[in-house]
């Protein structure tokens, strides 16, 4: 399996800038990281995020694209989410642009290729969630997401993060896939 059916790196003329003005739009909410929740990123705030990935989106795509939706997430110091899917039913989505914002150097994102299967799972407060299983765990594949990367979201991944502070990763999602190579 080649690496670019994973992941890709990108070349983001605007990462910086994008890192300064997430930092400061959302610094309340990056100190105090209340439970590591995603935070869903406003529409007033996607607009201007558009404005500074101007040029970049460009050249990714050749031609003007609109952000779908973008999130801002919190993984905890030493910490391995869950293996997962993303949710593709509300976007149509396989891949995200990920830029770091903060603390990303010690952290890596795993995929794997093994069956799997989805269950509804209800806990006791009645809120259900997708539960993953997979017979056989492997890390098929591993890379460290210390700069922007487009990443595939539509097979079992997880992050795991490795440093004592939070990691704060910037998710695009525009309303077309950035191409990643199909096998
Ligand atoms: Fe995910």
């Amino acid at each position: 399996m080649n690496r670019e059916y994973f992941c890709k790196k990108i070349q983001i003329d605007k990462w910086n800038e994008v890192q300064s003005f997430v930092l400061s739009t959302y610094e309340k909410e990056i100190d105090t990281v209340n439970g590591a929740m995603p935070l869903l990123i406003t529409r007033n705030t996607i607009c201007e995020l558009e404005q500074i990935l101007k040029e970049d989106t460009y050249k990714i795509f050749g031609k003007d694209i609109k952000i779908s939706h973008s999130i801002l997430f919190f993984s905890k110091p030493d910490w391995q989410q869950p293996i997962h899917v993303d949710d593709q039913s509300q976007y149509g989505m396989y891949t995200s642009l990920n830029i770091p914002i903060k603390n990303c150097a010690d952290s890596t994102m795993n995929w794997y290729l093994g069956e799997y299967e989805q269950s509804v799972v209800k806990l006791d407060s009645g809120i259900t969630y997708k539960k993953l299983t997979m017979a056989d765990d492997t890390v098929a594949y591993n890379e460290f997401i210390d700069r922007p990367y487009v990443v595939r979201t539509n097979i079992p991944h997880s992050v795991i993060n490795y440093s004592k502070e939070y990691r704060v990763m910037l998710v695009v999602r525009y309303v077309e896939n950035i191409p990643l190579l199909e096998n």
